[in-house]
């Protein structure tokens, strides 16, 4: 059997790397009796690359070889990954993607057209990078209802929060340091606005509780507004800042799906969280809570997770792996303004003392919180638990309060 590679950046090229480097090993794993690389398509030339006998520029020679039994598409975006992964799936060829955005705009399509035809549409890769996530929730968690999923999903703006918080590093010095590292999407904003971590999280959704959930469906913000006296009274609550992906069962026909900076208490094991790391909180009915961490971005991390997949193609080439999930189905996902949370607000205010007071006297308790050289007029406190919308509500009625942040607390 033959292996074709589409997208020869970071991750095709950990992928080939990876491939070559164990192949011995991959091979009697995937119980084929051979398992080659044949191709690598890119519209770029690799003078001199190890694999530079393999690049070609024309999709139509992997679509058309009937050696070629599995595709890797590594390419990132939506177009023109998605007409190459179907015309390959249309051919009878099993796909292998790390593509996030493909998985959560066309994945049930593509997993249709898979099943139609036969073959795989692997995409362990697409979530937490190496982590293993989509396997496991698959078949290893498969006898549980799922609760819950709680995540930090994107390694750049993980890794971006540490630096700020523990090196005082600036965000544009440590973004910069993301993307050389390869950790940063191609167009960073995809990470650093919570685009990245919202199709994670949509993929995840629509694995846990059966029906496709679309990106533009899920309440996104990301880190760009987080500011360092932010995180100094994150730390005087007991924890710390970190962008959050979740998601929650309602029930049968509904549920919540949200990506945003969240206060997260120390004691939660995904407090504990740095840099490029990603870590997945998994609540199920049977196994309770269970956190799956590793790497979440980079070359070798994440062609673990794509070489895995091509193994298992490999191993199911004669009989397809039976997974995935439904159509969407309309208002599925529920506004988080339904949600329970409570808010950490700062604001300013000359009578900050009166302020105070009517911010309690509203929310009947809130817990008022101070950090070192905090100028004389910012006051911070953290609500009582409630439904978001009306707490905001709330606070919208409360005269004088101009919030500055207003950033959700966790009850993990
Ligand atoms: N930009 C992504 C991240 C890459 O930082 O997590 C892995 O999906």
């Amino acid at each position: 059997m033959y292996v074709a590679i589409m997208g020869y950046g970071v991750v095709g090229s950990g992928v080939a790397e990876l491939f070559m480097k164990n192949h011995e090993s991959i091979v009697s794993k995937s119980t084929q009796s051979k398992l080659e690389l044949k191709y690598i398509l890119d519209i770029r030339d690799f003078k001199g690359d190890p694999y530079e006998d393999k690049i070609v520029n024309d999709v139509n020679i992997i679509i058309n070889d009937p050696e070629v039994g599995i595709v890797v598409e590594t390419m990132g975006g939506l177009h023109p990954a998605y007409e190459f992964v179907s015309s390959c799936l249309e051919a009878g060829k099993s796909v292998v993607s790390s593509n996030k955005e493909l998985v959560a705009v066309k994945g049930r399509e593509l997993l249709a057209l898979a099943e139609k035809k036969n073959v795989n549409f692997l995409f362990e890769a697409s979530v937490g990078g190496g982590i293993p996530i989509i396997r496991p929730i698959s078949q290893c968690l498969a006898a549980n209802e799922i609760e819950e999923v709680a995540g930090i999903l994107n390694g750049t703006t993980n890794f971006i929060l540490t630096k700020m918080i523990s090196d005082g590093m600036s965000f544009e010095a440590a973004l910069k340091l993301a993307q050389e590292n390869g950790y940063a999407e191609r167009n960073p904003a995809a990470d650093v606005e919570g685009t990245d971590a919202c199709r994670k999280i949509c993929i995840l959704a629509s694995l846990c509780f059966g029906k496709h959930v679309y990106p533009d469906s899920v309440h996104t913000e990301g880190i760009t507004a987080i500011t360092l006296a932010d995180v100094e009274y994150a730390r005087s609550w007991g924890g710390v800042i970190k962008l959050i992906a979740c998601t929650k069962r309602i029930d049968e026909n509904h549920i919540y799906a949200m990506v945003s900076p969240a206060f997260v208490s120390k004691h939660c094991q995904l407090a504990g969280v740095d840099d490029v790391f990603n870590a997945i909180l998994v609540r199920g009915d049977a196994i309770g809570d269970v956190v799956f961490y590793g790497r979440g971005a980079g070359k070798l991390p994440t062609a673990s997770a794509v070489v895995a997949d091509i193994i298992d193609c490999a191993k199911h080439s004669a009989r397809k792996k039976v997974f995935g999930w439904g159509d969407a189905v309309p208002d599925y996902v529920v506004s988080h303004l339904e949600n329970e949370t409570a808010l950490y607000v700062r604001a300013f205010s000359e009578a900050s003392d009166k302020l105070l007071g009517r911010c309690a006297a509203v929310f009947g308790k809130i817990e008022t919180l101070a950090r070192e050289g905090a100028p004389d007029d910012e006051i911070a406190f953290v609500t009582p638990r409630g439904k978001e919308g009306e707490l905001r509500e709330k606070l919208a009625s409360i005269a004088g309060l101009e919030p500055a942040s207003v950033i959700r607390v966790t009850d993990y």
